[in-house]
């Protein structure tokens, strides 16, 4: 199906070329947009302003020139000029509820598949081994999820890649470290934590005297000269690490096409600098190899050590050139915090003239503030996930005993699982994702909220609503009557239903799962507001049919809404 600012786009520019041929190529910025609150008509479009350049005329005019001379399409009920000259749309009520209708027949609730043909590679977690994932792994996880759903959902070929730390100068050192203090009993309990109290206490010990860190390059490059001790340790805190955050994987409902790690593209980082070299992109800078970027304004990339080591830059190139031949992308995103983008600044730049194709696109977030105390440790964002998720579960199972006392305790405790993880990833997915954020149990678990809770508590309303029609008009089927809109809080829902598809797709074309939660808030909003402002049940036949099928609509977008945001929705809370 085509959206609704779609539809209106194609009309309004294609009257736009006619009226205005003199305008050319400003033309194509022509938009349509939902407008930002009902004053300004359902839909707005701001190309009289835009145009008002190119065509040397007052936005207003031009405005009114076009609702004197554009015909009007079927769903269109009045246009109007507001303000400097935006021109203000207003739908036929009678054209929504067809297109609502339409929505609902629709498996896919009107979200079209824009992404099929076109292949996207989504590089996010990517924790490092022997070190547990801090807050900013998490964010990455719980976001680049959510945007791997999202484009999925939309029909793209979608790569994602858990591009883990595994290589790199921190193996001489937890060599060094495994060799001398390692407590295999606390391996065995907990291996992440005990790799990185070795890590820690080797690292200090290389501060402390040149002689363990000499030591710990020596381990290093027996690493990487294929000495089979060291590669089998470093293949057993590898396999360490990695059942530790496959575990939380699951439990977050979070899977990768790809587990490949910075590893893998060992053997190709010496091509990498044949190629930068030929291209005459290196150049030898006190003994190092660097890349200027001067022309772009940024600091020298660093792609070989003076010691002859390679470093995350010389990867992350070696990594775009593979994933650039293997899969052609249309576009490679990374999801990462925020200090990483001057890295991907550079990568991308040198990328680009190393003639990479694909579009390079790095999603960065800020790093979340946690709850003084529980989870912080001295290094203030590093965090125990799982001491984060079991806290939501049992403050979950808290508000489920609340709003559901006579269920049964396992499944009780089933739901508050939903819920408790539901509300962790949705404190993280409901905020611009630049924006800080800091954590609180009290909005997370609001059943009042912009919360998971507050969504999926929504759901199970309706879910319960429905069953009352099916008790009380047994054997009646409600798609046999149609959608009516009379009732302006009906009209608003069904205008929300409509844009379920706008919703999707601008979180997936501007990386913003917050977008979608924005809009499923939203929605709760307006059928809070349906429901408790029109009778329902007792309502004549058909606009009780109708108000029935808006009911179990709002129901699948919230499922399939959540489910984009890697979110379940139990049936009952
Ligand atoms: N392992 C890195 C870190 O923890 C993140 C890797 C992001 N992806 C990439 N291709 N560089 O900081």
């Amino acid at each position: 199906m085509t959206t609704i600012d779609q539809i209106l786009t194609d009309w309004v520019r294609a009257e736009f070329t006619r009226i205005f041929p003199e305008a050319g190529d400003a033309l194509s910025a022509v938009q349509v947009v939902s407008a930002g609150s009902p004053d300004y008509g359902d839909y707005q479009c701001n190309a009289a302003l835009a145009l008002a350049r190119s065509l040397k005329r007052k936005p207003r005019d031009i405005a009114q020139t076009f609702l004197d001379q554009a015909s009007r399409p079927e769903s269109v009920e009045r246009l109007e000029v507001a303000g400097p000259g935006f021109i203000n749309i207003h739908l036929k009520t009678i054209w929504l509820a067809g297109h609502v209708a339409a929505v609902l027949k629709d498996e896919r609730l009107g979200v079209p598949t824009i992404g099929t043909g076109r292949t996207v590679v989504l590089d996010y977690s990517s924790p490092n081994v022997a070190k547990p994932m801090h807050i900013g792994h998490i964010r990455s996880t719980v976001i680049g999820n959510a945007l791997d759903r999202l484009h999925r959902f939309l029909g793209y070929r979608v790569i994602s890649d858990n591009h883990l730390g595994d290589w790199g100068t921190q193996f001489g050192i937890i060599i060094m470290g495994y060799r001398h203090f390692a407590d295999q009993q606390a391996l065995a309990d907990s291996p992440v934590e005990e790799l990185e109290r070795i890590y820690v206490k080797s690292y200090e010990q290389s501060k402390a005297g040149d002689e363990w860190l000499q030591q710990c390059r020596q381990e290093l490059v027996k690493l990487q000269a294929g000495d089979a001790e060291n590669q089998a340790l470093w293949r057993q805190f590898v396999d360490l690490s990695l059942k530790e955050f496959n575990r939380i994987y699951l439990r977050l409902g979070v899977a990768f096409d790809l587990t490949r790690g910075e590893s893998y593209y060992n053997p190709r980082l010496p091509a990498v600098i044949d190629m930068l070299q030929q291209k005459g992109l290196a150049r030898e800078s006190e003994g190092a190899l660097v890349v200027f970027l001067e022309d772009e304004k940024l600091p020298v990339c660093m792609v070989r050590k003076s010691d002859g080591g390679y470093n995350y830059a010389t990867t992350d190139l070696a990594t775009l050139i593979s994933r650039q031949e293997e899969f052609d992308p249309e576009t490679i995103v990374y999801v990462t915090d925020e200090r990483q983008q001057l890295h991907f600044k550079q990568i991308f730049t040198v990328g680009k003239k190393l003639g990479i194709r694909a579009r390079l696109h790095h999603v960065w977030f800020g790093l979340m503030r946690l709850p003084e105390g529980t989870f912080s440790t001295r290094q203030g964002n590093v965090i125990k996930l799982e001491r984060l998720l079991d806290e939501s579960e049992t403050r979950a199972l808290a508000v489920v005993r609340q709003t559901s006392p006579a269920m049964p305790e396992n499944q009780q405790k089933a739901v508050a699982r939903a819920v408790g993880i539901g509300a962790v990833k949705y404190a993280d997915l409901s905020q611009n994702p630049q924006s800080l954020v800091t954590f609180s149990w009290d909005k997370a678990l609001a059943l009042d909220g912009n919360s998971a809770p507050y969504l999926q508590y929504a759901y199970a309303r309706i879910r319960s609503v429905q069953d009352k029609y099916r008790d009380q008009f047994p054997g009646r089927d409600p798609e046999a009557f149609p959608i009516r809109l009379d009732e302006p809080v009906e009209r608003a829902l069904a205008l929300q239903v409509a844009r379920f598809a706008e919703a999707v797709t601008m979180a997936a074309r501007l990386y913003k799962p917050s977008v979608l939660a924005d809009y499923l808030f939203a929605l709760s909003g307006l059928y809070n507001g349906f429901y408790q402002n029109v009778p329902f049940l007792k309502a004549p036949e058909g606009v009780r049919e109708s108000r029935v099928r808006l009911c179990g609509v709002v129901a699948r977008i919230l499922r399939q809404g959540l489910d984009l945001l890697g979110i379940e929705t139990p049936e009952r809370i």
